[in-house]
């Protein structure tokens, strides 16, 4: 089983996504194994993007995601990492496919709706900053109780 960190971004949240997105995550089978909703600390935002710190567009990143509160959540499932980056969408909605969360509800990359880790390493250094382990709840789902 992967683990996965997804931001509802603040736009969202302003929009009323949030059951939007987190409906489309349990249908699809993913398990949500934490889940809080608040605002970004600027130095968690920062330690998040680090890997984009030269980037152009970093500043404008940093008022985005501390903007208004964000959901936080450890996604949780087989091959969950690739599913949510697909179940996302491209980064920049106007390569998102109709179906995807970007390509539903997004028409800029700076207004991107959701995040989602793109790689194991990402996954659990992402996972460690914005959740404590007693934070992640420990529990089987009916249909992976199924599975054995
Ligand atoms: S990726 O997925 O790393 O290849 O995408 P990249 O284009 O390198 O972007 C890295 C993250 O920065 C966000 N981004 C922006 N935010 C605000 N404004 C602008 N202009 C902008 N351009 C890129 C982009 O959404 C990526 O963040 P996440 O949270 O992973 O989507």
């Amino acid at each position: 089983m992967e683990q996965t960190y997804i931001m509802i971004k603040p736009d969202a949240v302003q929009r009323g996504l949030i059951g939007e997105i987190v409906a489309r995550i349990e249908k699809r089978g993913l398990k949500i194994s934490a889940m809080k909703m608040g605002f970004m600390e600027e130095d968690k935002a920062k330690e998040h993007y680090k890997e984009h710190v030269e980037r152009p567009f970093f500043g404008a990143l940093m008022e985005y995601v501390t903007s208004g509160p964000c959901v936080s959540m450890v996604v949780e499932g087989k091959d969950a990492i690739s599913i949510m980056r697909k179940m996302n969408g491209a980064t920049n909605p106007v390569d998102a496919l109709p179906g995807t969360i970007r390509g539903d509800f997004a028409i800029e990359t700076g207004r991107n709706v959701v995040h989602a880790s793109d790689s194991p390493e990402a996954a659990k250094r992402e996972i460690a900053i914005h959740f404590s382990e007693s934070e992640i709840v420990d529990y089987a789902k009916i249909d992976e109780v199924c599975l054995y």
